[in-house]
């Protein structure tokens, strides 16, 4: 791959995924398209200075914009861009079809246009929808589309139109469908960066509902590198799931952070649940680790633990990272109960 086009390469995965290409592939041009939304982060790119690397500030929507900066002889595009967060879906889903949805199908156009050799679109396993609590069962390749969420539906809008354009015009797509990410340089206002903050703060802990919900968390290091073998390695028109094998209620997540920074549970707060929670993820990752070797290299307790202590030595990303939007957004979200440290 000499030219890559990576869309929303200022949010948290793409961030970390722009570091991983051009750290692996040195002699690669690198193009970070981003609008630079709320989750959109410049903060989140400091330090990134390869002769080969290029920020373009842009929409995926817009037409002009994408062919312009895709030139001629880009090789891939990975599209991460999107809005991302599901409490936002359902408070508001119109940015969610233009982006995830419109947003997708402008690039595909474009890549069509500019002869583009393969586009990687990155989902989610949530266009699956909701597993029943019984631990047998698991999210294959296979299993039906059910999403249940706004985001889950524009994201699931969004494959629709990547197989369409396999199938119909035979661009060379790739699937890739991941669980919970946790790391550095997520927004402050998911689930785990906002825990750590509030822990760190004594501040109260939001969990919703009952907090029974399981996710199957996994790096965003390891999804990442299993982003770039699939950009690199799969079979045309193939989709992976990706998981580490990490199935966690919300409740025993809350309480390994509170016991990693030796707070107490009694900062666990239960407010009122999520509208059409999802209660169950989990993610079988065989097809990826059979056909392209890959399998994730952190445990959950070596990835939780540095994730913690990225957030504890890096408190001036955090503090800028909470001003504005997300204040607000939070006082809307968890209403007056929790107030935001
Ligand atoms: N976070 C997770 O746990 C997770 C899990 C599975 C899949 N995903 C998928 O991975 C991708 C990245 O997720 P994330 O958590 O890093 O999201 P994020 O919200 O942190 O980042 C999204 C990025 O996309 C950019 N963006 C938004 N709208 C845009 C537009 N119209 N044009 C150009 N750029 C735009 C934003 O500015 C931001 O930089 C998303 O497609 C998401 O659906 C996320």
């Amino acid at each position: 791959m000499n030219q890559l086009f990576i869309t929303g390469g200022a949010g948290f995965i793409g961030s970390a995924f722009v570091r991983l290409a051009l750290a692996e592939l040195p002699q690669s041009e690198v193009t970070n398209f981003d609008a630079l939304t709320y989750a959109g982060n410049t903060d989140n790119l400091e330090g990134i200075d390869a002769e080969g690397y290029r920020f373009v500030h842009g929409d995926i929507t817009d037409r002009d914009a994408v062919m312009e900066a895709l030139g001629q002889g880009t090789d891939a595009i990975v599209n991460f861009a999107a809005e991302s967060h599901v409490d936002r879906s359902i408070a508001s889903a119109d940015e969610f079809v233009r982006t995830n949805v419109l947003g997708t199908q402008v690039l595909l156009d474009c890549a069509r246009e500019r002869k583009v050799s393969r586009f990687v679109q990155v989902s989610t396993d949530e266009v699956m929808g909701s597993l029943p609590e019984d631990e047998r069962e698991f999210f294959t390749e296979e299993s039906g589309f059910s999403p249940n969420s706004p985001y889950a539906a524009s994201k699931a809008g969004a494959e629709h139109l990547v197989r369409a354009a396999r199938h119909t015009f035979g661009l060379d797509t790739v699937i890739t469908r991941c669980g919970n990410n946790y790391g550095p340089r997520q927004f402050p206002e998911k689930f785990l960066p906002l825990m750590i903050a509030n822990a760190m703060n004594d501040q109260p802990i939001p969990v919703y509902g009952d907090g029974r919900n399981v996710r199957d968390w996994i790096h965003v290091d390891d999804h990442c590198r299993a982003i770039l073998l699939a950009l690199r390695k799969a079979r045309a028109g193939a989709t992976y799931n990706i998981g580490a094998r990490n199935e966690r209620r919300n409740i025993e997540v809350a309480k390994s952070v509170l016991d990693q920074l030796g707070k107490p549970h009694s900062l666990l707060t239960f407010v009122k649940d999520r509208p059409g929670h999802d209660r169950r993820y989990a993610i079988d990752s065989s097809l990826i680790e059979s056909e392209l070797g890959w399998k994730p290299q952190e445990t959950w307790e070596s990835g939780l633990g540095k994730t913690i202590e990225w957030y504890q030595t890096n408190g001036d990303w955090v503090e800028r990272a909470r001003s504005g939007a997300y204040r607000e957004f939070y006082a809307q979200q968890y209403g007056s109960e929790v107030k935001a440290p």
